[in-house]
């Protein structure tokens, strides 16, 4: 069930409760209110029937007219409590009955008054009326305890309603406070205990995403917000994963065509490296050729030429053998153990020739007795050569060209550290964060890709050292680290 239904319904439940004991409240409160007036009242009643008796006796013993006035006066006002006790307890036989008797009381009373000028005259029968009095006041003093009794019955039954509607009032309050205590002690307990369970498998599920699990899928059962916000959480972990997939390959794409552009670079280098040499072969052939056809030749000076062609067939191998190390390598990605000044002779022989046509001092610093390094000789080649064209560019245009390559071995932590300086003035602060990144250039349209400082930065990563660029250097310096010996 849903949390909002949940709780939609834990509050309908409430309300319905709070509505009962709330009527339940009014009815025992206006109960109460309605007996504590009749109390009330009958107490008055009782006082104001106590006075009209003490009156009525002071009258019947001088027979003054003064306590006849003041018991007319009080006879008033029981009259009108009585009305009021009526009003409030409607067809009750009790207070009816005590009317009755109030009114034949008080009307024997009168009939009384109206006996006493009789016996106080001179008449012959006189003692008749005396004797007529004794029975009016007998009568009267039964009228009036059947009042006063009817009084009191009426104020010790609702004495006893005072106390019950006052009994009902707590009880209703009492249960109201535990039933709503009830229900919100256990909706608490319930709603704490689902939602924290729920969150929990959220949390971990979140964390365990966050850590790079794509494939992870996150299982709430159930249907509610929370099996809701899962699913939302699953498709957008569905949609990080083919997004990254889809980036995985556009990298890998994008690695593949920096590799081929740096081996259009090395092309264009091995080019220039075999002209040379060729040029070499082909003016020394045909000036042999010019003299073999004009006059017969020392066998020195054949020699000698042949010599000449030979030293450049040689330069030729040793940039094919380069070529076909680098290549061979290149699709074996082969681990093996290399001398750096190999590797470097290797390099050179790829971009030498570029580097004195720009008129660049190149400077190699290995330590002496060599390096030799368990790694992958073609990418830190592929890193080296990106480097060396990045500075060949960059200082193209600078009166003062130096590129400096420096090995060093770095016994205590057995890394090789290799640093390519050049004598330009370090990478401007407002692109020193981006150059990293793939596809950053500041170079023309069709000249960079922007991609071979990432690539070189991979490739020194996926060997297990560190690419990065030496800031406290007062010229741009490009540094990385490697294991001397591949952890597999
Ligand atoms: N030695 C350097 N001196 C100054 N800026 C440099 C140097 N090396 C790289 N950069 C800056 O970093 C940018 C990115 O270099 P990166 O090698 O990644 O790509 P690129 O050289 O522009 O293109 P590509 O390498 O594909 O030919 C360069 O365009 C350049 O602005
Ligand atoms: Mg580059």
């Amino acid at each position: 069930m849903r949390i909002k239904n949940q709780l939609h319904t834990i509050s309908t439940l409430a309300i319905i409760v709070l509505i009962i004991f709330i009527s339940f409240f009014i009815l025992s409160a206006s109960r109460y209110k309605t007996a504590k007036s009749v109390l009330n009242i009958a107490d008055e009643v009782q006082i104001k029937f106590f006075v009209s008796t003490s009156l009525r006796d002071q009258y019947l013993l001088y027979r003054e007219d003064r306590p006849k006035e003041q018991w007319v006066l009080v006879n008033q006002n029981l009259d009108n409590l009585l009305e009021n006790l009526q009003a409030l307890k409607g067809e009750d036989k009790n207070i009816k009955d005590i009317v009755e008797a109030k009114k034949k009381g008080s009307a024997l009373f009168q009939r009384i008054i109206a006996n006493t000028s009789l016996i106080k005259s001179s008449l012959p029968n006189k003692q008749v009326y005396s004797e007529l009095d004794n029975r009016l006041i007998s009568q009267m003093y039964i009228r009036h305890n059947e009042f006063f009794n009817g009084v009191q019955e009426i104020r010790s039954g609702t004495e006893k309603e005072v106390e019950k509607t006052y009994r009902n009032l707590i009880t209703a309050i009492t249960v109201l406070a535990v039933i709503l205590s009830f229900i919100v002690i256990f909706s608490s307990w319930h709603l704490n205990r689902l939602i924290s369970r729920r969150l929990e498998i959220l949390h971990v599920g979140a964390d365990i995403i966050s850590q790079g699990k794509l494939e992870y899928r996150i299982n709430i059962e159930g249907e509610d917000e929370f099996s809701d916000l899962a699913t939302s959480f699953n498709s957008m972990t569905s949609k990080l994963q083919m997004n990254n997939e889809q980036l995985e390959l556009e990298r890998a794409r994008s690695v593949q065509n920096a590799k081929l552009a740096s081996l259009g670079e090395m092309s264009a280098s091995i080019a220039h490296e075999i002209n040379n040499p060729l040029s070499v072969i082909q003016l020394t052939n045909s000036r042999l050729l010019e003299k073999i056809k004009k006059e017969q030749l020392a066998t020195d000076t054949i020699v000698h030429s042949l010599e000449k062609n030979q030293g450049a067939v040689d330069r030729i191998n040793k940039i094919i053998k380069g070529l076909t190390n680098l290549s061979r390598d290149a699709v074996n990605e082969d681990i093996q153990v290399f001398s750096v000044e190999n590797m470097m002779e290797q390099v050179l022989s790829l971009v030498g020739q570029k580097l004195n046509y720009a008129n660049v001092e190149l400077r190699v610093l290995i330590p002496p007795g060599d390096l030799f390094i368990e790694s992958s000789l073609t990418q830190i080649s592929q890193v080296l050569i990106n480097l060396i064209n990045n500075a060949h560019d960059a200082i193209a245009n600078l009166p003062e060209k130096w590129i400096q390559v420096e090995f060093k071995l770095m016994p205590e932590s057995a890394l090789v550290q290799c640093s390519v300086t050049d004598s330009g003035n370090g990478i401007p602060p407002e692109i020193a964060e981006k150059i990293m990144q793939p596809f950053f250039t500041t170079k023309e349209v069709g000249k960079g890709t922007g991609l071979g400082l990432s690539i070189s930065k991979e490739i020194i990563e996926t060997l297990g050292g560190k690419f990065y660029i030496d800031h406290e250097c007062p010229h741009t310096c490009f540094v990385f680290e490697l294991p001397k010996i591949f952890n597999r």
